[in-house]
């Protein structure tokens, strides 16, 4: 049994130096040292059989030459994990090595794991820009209402010749579209529309004409308080579901939210419920052809005050 190679001991082949030793392998099974990896001079590293060494003493002296050296194969790190004080007390007792400078071979079954994570990750990727063309439009959807530019869209709701009497509100259904890129989405809407008495549109308007503004501040409409035909926002202003004009048990007419009960009055003030606001008043203007539009714009549910985000 020739002496134990050490980790920077030089390496001589049968013709000329053929560099350090960079590292020792240990054989599991056995737990001898099976190799000796060989740094050499042209900064490869080769692993080498330990039956081809010689004799060990100042350095290792190799039975094959230094060019024969350059014909082992490479070490590949990833096949090897490093032997540290721990493990070293459960191999053999005689095995001479330093902590940190033995490799032990990866069991062959769990070699390919870093490969296998690279090419899973690799399919992730692949499927991750193959899904951004589709995922774009979608995403882009979701924070249109915080950063995309309002619609002001004048959308025809209702006729003024459909309104004989007065503060007798009407629900209106209109289909809305909307396009992201290439995807197209179109969907029912409602509103409600109503020709007010003069008490009702001072309720509404309180003396105050309303002004709807745009999302860099700019003033796009103002709703004049002697204009007798409002729009509602066909959305209760709790948390956004749809309401009826009904008798109920306390109010002979009123808009009624069946969600959590909020009653509002013809003014869209709340008699009763959790709504935090009265029902939103949108943008209503009155073609010289008798024709109601309104702008399909939508509040933040649940605020006492009126935040756009449609
Ligand atoms: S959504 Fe209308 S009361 Fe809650």
């Amino acid at each position: 049994m020739v002496n134990q190679p050490k980790i920077k001991m030089k390496v001589v082949g049968s013709d000329r130096d053929a560099g350090e030793v960079a590292n020792v392998i240990v054989d599991p099974v056995t737990k001898f040292l099976s190799h000796i990896v060989v740094r050499t001079e042209d900064g490869g590293q080769r692993v080498v059989p330990l039956d081809q060494i010689a004799d060990v003493s100042e350095g290792v002296r190799l039975r094959c030459s230094a060019v024969e050296v350059s014909g082992y194969p490479p070490l590949c790190r990833d096949d090897y994990t490093t032997v540290h004080e721990q493990e070293l007390a459960g191999l053999e007792a005689r095995l001479d090595v330093d902590p940190g400078h033995a490799l032990l071979p990866v069991p062959e079954g769990d070699r390919d794991i870093p490969r296998r994570s690279f090419f899973t990750k690799f399919t992730i990727a692949i499927n991750a820009v193959l899904a951004l063309p589709l995922a774009y439009p979608v995403f882009k959807f979701l924070i249109h209402p915080m950063y995309g530019p309002f619609d002001n869209t004048w959308v025809t709701l209702a006729r003024t010749d459909q309104f004989q009497d007065v503060d007798t509100p009407k629900s209106y259904r209109f289909r809305k579209t909307l396009k992201e890129g290439y995807l197209e989405r179109t969907f029912d809407k409602s509103h409600w529309a109503m020709k007010a008495s003069p008490e009702t549109l001072e309720a509404i308007y309180q003396g105050k004409d309303v002004e709807f503004r745009d999302k860099n501040g700019d003033v796009y409409w103002v709703n004049r308080r002697n204009v007798p035909y409002v729009v509602f926002s066909g959305k209760c202003p709790h948390l956004g579901c749809g309401y009826k004009w009904r008798s109920t048990k306390k109010y002979a007419m009123a808009f009624l939210c069946p969600c959590h009960l909020s009653i509002y009055d013809i003014a869209g003030t709340v008699l009763t419920g959790p709504a935090p606001r009265p029902l939103d008043v949108l943008p209503t203007r009155v073609t010289p052809g008798g024709d109601i539009e309104t702008v399909d714009i939508e509040f933040k549910a649940g605020l006492v005050g009126r935040v756009r985000v449609i």
